[in-house]
């Protein structure tokens, strides 16, 4: 039942006077001459403590909403833990969130200065962003990859996240079933829900048997007409070569689906490998979209820069809703995104380095504690099995244990979906000293752990 209060000012000559409404309940009251503000809170008062109305807004109150139905966020207690231990004046060492502690390249931020200075930056923007900065995405995508993208196969939006949770309302029927590869980003998984559809996840870090395992999936009810991919991978940190791509996009054109390929992580690639972009293959923006971000190559994970490109009428859905939601990201940052895509190729070589010395700091540190873990090749995380004396006791209580007695934290895999379950995520986002110190902090609670089990062994 709907409810308003409105104020019967001077202009219907009721000066004083108040009436609120109740689906087809009327109240009017006489409120002298009180402020506009009080009136309008004694009706809403004087509503609220009728008995209909009242059992009406605990109805509306408790009424369970997709929101409450999605889970209670893991890495809270981890957050929660790190920020006593600080409070406390320990000194913990944060590979916990993937949060990029490089500054943004020096040009970049020059242009936002200068940008901001003319109050003609300062108005609303476009929604889909300025033609600059779509311009210049074009030319990245044929420089990096001989991608020919038209003007409406590109959408600016705030970061991938948020274009990419969109796309999903976009896109997606309430109760449709979209098919996701687990553990994932969470919210690959989360933007499903929040669309009230449902995410089927297949299990499993490794590509190969990928396409038979989403070939399979299509056969069941409800039948999945979306799958979202994510490659080089957070947390696994699985790449993939474009041999992978090209047996997909068969697939996917023969059965009408649609891939969202999240490549946030195109940039940050190590050990001379080069991560394919979906759109690399013949027909593949027929049927897919891919979302790249600024966060991570260009360290700009603060400004809020994204795109959504490929097929041209899931951009348009995509358009068509977020000019309902937003009137564009203000515009000395596009103008500055801009120049970094044309000017700041050096930036992400220096940035991608950075990442790269970490992760080698990292494995090799972790190998002399004898914990072997696979360098990854891409993406700015370290992706590892619990050791083994540590197995039965989950990865969130592993995670809780390396922070309280090792003052580390990480991100325990059990948060990225049931199948994340047995591993922990370190992000590379603190220097290679704090890194040689977090393993010099674990060798110690490790070695530690292994000699008192050996000692109950015994
Ligand atoms: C796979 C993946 N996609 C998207 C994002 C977020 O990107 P953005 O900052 O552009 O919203 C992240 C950030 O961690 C990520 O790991």
């Amino acid at each position: 039942m709907s409810y308003f209060a409105t104020l019967l000012g001077k202009s219907f000559g009721q000066e004083g006077w108040a009436r609120g409404c109740l689906g087809s309940q009327v109240i009017v009251l006489y409120l002298g001459n009180a402020a506009p503000t009080l009136c309008y809170n004694r009706i809403l008062d004087a509503l609220i403590s009728k008995e209909s109305f009242a059992g009406n807004l605990g109805n509306r109150m408790n009424r369970t909403s997709v929101v409450d139905q999605l889970p209670v966020y893991i890495f809270d207690e981890i957050n929660r833990l790190k920020h006593e231990a600080r409070v406390a004046g320990r000194d913990v060492i944060d590979l916990g969130m993937g949060n990029p502690d490089l500054p943004t390249p020096r040009p970049i931020v020059e242009k936002l200065r200068e940008a901001v200075l003319d109050p003609r930056n300062h108005r609303y923007s476009v929604s889909r962003g300025i033609m600059g900065l779509r311009r210049e995405l074009a030319r990245w995508y044929e420089r990096k990859f001989s991608i020919s993208l038209a003007d409406e196969q590109i959408l600016v939006t705030l970061g991938a996240k948020e274009g990419f949770t969109h796309l999903i309302q976009a896109v997606v029927d309430p109760g449709e079933a979209v098919l996701l590869t687990s553990p994932c980003y969470p919210i690959h998984r989360y933007a499903v829900q929040i669309a009230r559809a449902l995410p089927v996840a297949l299990a499993g870090t490794e590509t190969e048997g990928l396409v038979e395992k989403i070939q399979t999936a299509l056969q069941q009810e409800p039948r999945p007409r979306t799958l979202i991919l994510s490659y080089p991978n957070n947390p696994t940190t699985h790449c993939v070569e474009r041999s992978f791509f090209e047996e997909l996009i068969p697939l996917a054109r023969r059965e009408d689906l649609l891939v969202i390929h999240d490549f946030s992580y195109a940039d940050l690639v190590f050990d001379g490998y080069k991560a394919p972009s979906i759109l690399e293959v013949p027909g593949a923006s027929e049927v897919s979209v891919e979302f790249y971000s600024m966060s991570k190559g260009y360290s700009m994970a603060g400004w809020r820069v994204g795109f959504c490109v490929g097929n041209a009428q899931v951009i348009s859905k995509l358009r068509r809703l977020k000019s309902y939601l937003d009137y564009g990201m203000f515009q000395p940052i596009q103008i500055a995104a801009a120049i970094a895509l044309r000017d700041c190729d050096a930036e992400v070589e220096k940035i991608r380095e950075t990442y790269e010395k970490r992760r080698d700091c990292l494995i090799q540190g972790l190998e002399r504690l004898n914990w072997v873990v696979q360098p990854p090749r891409g993406t700015i995380f370290v992706w590892a099995p619990l050791p083994s004396h540590f197995r039965q006791r989950g990865s969130l209580e592993f995670a809780r244990h390396l922070l309280t007695q090792a003052n580390v934290a990480v991100s325990p895999g059990i948060g990225f979906g049931p199948e994340g379950e047995g591993w922990v995520r370190m992000a590379l986002v603190e220097n290679v000293q704090r890194i040689s110190q977090a393993v010099r902090n674990l060798k110690r609670v490790l070695q530690l752990e292994v000699s008192s089990n050996k000692g109950q062994a015994a």
